[in-house]
């Protein structure tokens, strides 16, 4: 047996990327791919030189996998993980971890009970800007932070929600929703990482473009536990698709970015702008496509890292860097979003 960590990939459409992540992620090796769509299954392990399984069960069984990347359809994750822990497999779970808060805790559970390192994927959160300006609102520099709002307007074809592997998506049982959990749970999981916990929340949804089940459109007011407020909006439903706006204000300064890109640093502590300069001069010009409107114009990168660093939670016994317990208030805020917009009421985070 290599000394490489051995890596499955279940679920074949994100789960190419993880595929291509794994291959360049130094340590790591890809055993084995897993997919009940034999169209999709054959080109990826021929395109990756590995082992296709269409039984999920006869995966696990593979001596060679020790951890296992799931990137199957959201409502298919926590069960599919704790069937891959109770088999002794670390784990990679696509966001959302699940799209039930509840079963995010079960799986958390079977990862304990099995022994085995589970890992969340936000790979936003390793984004070279979204750290420094956490790394900025830690230290204090924009005061007491007042306003935090994260815009979503992507678009998405009604193909998208079709077919083989669309049908699922936009749907309450099996994507827990639709522009908020599949597309905006990112904004949502960067919100509350670079600003804390949302205690409240009163959200809106509805279908306006699409036909389907959940949600297309979503706006919703957010309560902070430091005492901010702020907005959220999502849809799929727009044309043409523009990018993800975050801004956040404080007493002390302010910042604005437009998905990758940083449009506005304005800090006290730098009164001619000098920072500001630098920072807009590096982070100001564009440097990839996003996914505002083409679904797979998703950076790998992140998922590299997220790669390297099971590698070294496995041989080191610790933690992975983005663990469920984290992951799982984005999925928390959604659920309480959704609950609001049913009932016309404000409603506490983590009680639903
Ligand atoms: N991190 C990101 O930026 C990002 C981007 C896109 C999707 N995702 C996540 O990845 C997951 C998959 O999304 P997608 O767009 O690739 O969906 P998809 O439908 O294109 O792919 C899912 C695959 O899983 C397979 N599958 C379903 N049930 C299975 C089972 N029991 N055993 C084996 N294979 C099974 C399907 O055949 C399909 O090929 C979702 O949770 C989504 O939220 C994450």
């Amino acid at each position: 047996m290599s000394a490489d960590v051995g890596f499955a990939v279940v679920g074949l459409g994100m789960g190419r990327h993880h595929c291509r992540a794994v291959q360049m992620a130094p340590g790591a090796r890809l055993v084995a791919v897993c997919d009940v769509d034999e169209a999709r299954l054959q080109p990826a392990a021929r395109d990756f030189a590995c082992r296709a399984y269409t039984d999920f069960d006869a995966l696990l069984a593979d001596p060679e996998v020790q951890v296992v990347n799931i990137a199957t359809p959201s409502g298919l994750h926590a069960q599919m993980g704790i069937q891959a822990a109770a088999a002794g497999k670390h784990l990679i779970v696509e966001k959302p971890a699940d799209i039930v808060p509840a079963r995010i805790d079960a799986l958390m559970d079977a990862g304990r009970r099995h022994g085995v390192r589970i890992g969340g994927i936000f790979q936003s959160r390793l984004d070279p800007l979204n750290l420094r300006i956490r790394q900025a609102i830690q230290a204090g520099r924009l005061g007491s932070i007042y306003g935090v709002h994260g815009h979503l307007p992507w678009y998405r074809l009604q193909d998208y929600y079709e077919g083989t592997h669309g049908s699922w998506k936009g749907t309450w049982g099996m994507d827990g929703g639709g522009s908020l959990m599949n597309q905006g749970v990112h904004t949502v999981d960067l919100l509350q990482w670079l600003v804390g916990r949302v205690e409240s929340v009163m959200g809106m949804f509805g279908i306006f473009g699409h036909q389907i089940e959940a949600e297309d459109q979503t706006c919703a007011l957010l309560r902070f536990a430091n005492g901010a407020i702020g907005t959220l909006y999502t849809t799929t439903a727009c044309y043409p698709g523009y990018d993800q706006q975050i801004t956040i204000y404080g007493a002390r300064g302010s910042v604005l970015k437009q998905e990758g890109l940083l449009r506005g640093w304005k800090m006290m502590d730098d009164p001619d702008g000098t920072e500001e300069q630098e920072l807009l001069s590096f982070y100001g010009e564009k440097k990839a496509g996003t996914g505002s409107s083409d679904p797979m114009a998703v950076s790998f990168d992140g998922h590299t890292q997220i790669i390297c660093d099971m590698v070294a939670a496995v041989r080191e016994g610790r933690d992975p860097m983005i663990g469920l317990d984290s992951a799982r208030h984005a999925v928390e805020i959604i659920t309480a979003i959704y609950e609001s917009g049913r009932t016309g009421r404000e409603v506490k985070v983590g009680v639903n």
